[in-house]
């Protein structure tokens, strides 16, 4: 009989790991038996509430989940733990991430979210660790201002219209160029928009559930939005981040659309949430002065509020991920039914 020899466990390390998608991805690789380092910021109050369960769950009883200190805009943490870790795989999902707010920080925004990418690169490269794979998490905000509503592939030409865009496609083509340049198994997914019940308040579809969840309960009396009439193409994070690991497994570093091709405004977003809680919706008047009103109170619950609007806006994203689909054998399993299901369903559980 010949000698059973135990692989090794391939080891992980993702900045961003406090995050939404970081979170689902320790899941996810936890359980395909990596070893997991993230990297977290130092911040004044708790930011590991999305992974604090791993630690003591069942479910992720052998688990092997390190969480070590470090920041994408500090040169000096990154080359000291890539170097201390020497991964198989790193995942950069750290990022200024929020599009609206890249407009008032767009300094830190464009060191955080182009130059960390950079860092990083930089780090595999000097260290010379040509066996150690690169993912960076490139965005459908990179291709911004289209001309016309078609859906987005991998050869759709970017115009990004935020400081958050801009900096993203900094990164998305500096992994290019250290792929090309010095032979690093760098990839990109350009995911679109994707959410769970994890997803941070301040992004819309989680801010909408969130509210509505409190208005039908009586905690909240309205809901003040920004522009009501841009589509997104709205898939679940725990699909993405599988995606994530299926990219980095592919026989070649490329670059790949991770969509759901399906697509819905803001508004028809509302009305989905609103009926699933039963609210009974109907909207009034034009422009700014739009409302959404509860028809079985005739009370305003839904306001437009200019401060949500930006300066540059992104109206149309639908991916088109026939690439993923054919080549790696992704596809989504949620749809945008069972995505506000579980969304709902997490707001209600709440407030048990
Ligand atoms: P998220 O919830 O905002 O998570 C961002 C992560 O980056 C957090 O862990 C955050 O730490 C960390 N981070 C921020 N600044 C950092 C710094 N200076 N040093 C180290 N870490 C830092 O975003 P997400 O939705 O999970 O998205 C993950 C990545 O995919 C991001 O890069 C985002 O831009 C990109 N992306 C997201 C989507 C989407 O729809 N969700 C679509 C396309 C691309 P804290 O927890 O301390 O804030
Ligand atoms: N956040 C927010 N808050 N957005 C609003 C609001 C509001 O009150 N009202 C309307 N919106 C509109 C925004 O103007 C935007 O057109 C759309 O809702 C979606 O906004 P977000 O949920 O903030 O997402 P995003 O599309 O700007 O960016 C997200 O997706 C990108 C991928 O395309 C983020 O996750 C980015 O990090 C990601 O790269």
């Amino acid at each position: 009989m010949g000698l059973k020899v135990k692989k090794k466990n391939k080891v992980a390390l993702i900045f961003g790991v406090t995050g939404q998608d970081g979170s689902y991805l320790v899941e996810f690789l936890l359980k395909k038996n990596y070893t997991v380092y993230g990297i977290k910021r130092r911040s004044s109050s708790a930011n590991t509430q999305r992974i604090d369960h791993i630690f003591d769950s069942i479910d992720f009883k052998n688990n092997n989940f390190f969480i070590e200190y470090g920041d994408v805009t500090d040169s000096s943490s990154i080359f000291n733990v890539i170097n201390n870790i020497k991964p198989d795989e790193i995942y950069n999902l750290s990022a200024q991430s929020h599009v609206r707010v890249s407009f008032d920080i767009p300094e830190y925004t464009a060191n955080s979210t182009a130059l960390g990418a950079l860092r990083i690169l930089e780090a595999i490269k000097s260290l010379k660790l040509y066996k150690t794979k690169f993912y960076q998490a490139s965005s459908s905000e990179m291709f911004g201002k289209q001309k016309t509503n078609k859906s987005q592939n991998e050869n759709t030409k970017f115009h990004p219209m935020s400081i958050y865009g801009v900096s993203k496609v900094f990164a998305h083509n500096t992994t290019i160029l250290y792929r090309e340049a010095y032979g690093i198994f760098a990839c990109n997914g350009i995911l679109f928009n994707h959410e769970s019940p994890r997803r941070g308040p301040n992004f819309v579809t989680k801010k909408i559930a969130q509210g509505l969840v409190r208005i039908k309960l009586k905690k909240q009396k309205v809901l003040r939005l920004g522009n009501l009439y841009a589509i997104r193409d709205w898939g679940h994070a725990k699909d993405y981040v599988e995606s994530m690991w299926k990219i980095m497994q592919f026989k070649k570093p490329d670059d790949w659309v991770i969509a759901t091709n399906y697509e819905i405004s803001v508004k028809k977003f509302i009305n989905l949430c609103a009926k699933k809680l039963k609210i009974d919706l109907v909207w009034k008047n034009k422009g700014i002065k739009e409302v959404g009103v509860d028809k079985s109170t005739n009370q305003i619950i839904i306001k437009i509020d200019k401060k949500y609007f930006r300066p540059g806006e992104v109206d149309y994203l639908k991916g088109n991920y026939t690439k993923a689909r054919k080549q790696l054998n992704w596809k989504p399993k949620y749809n945008i039914n069972s995505l506000i299901d579980e969304m709902i369903k997490s707001e209600l559980d709440f407030h048990e």
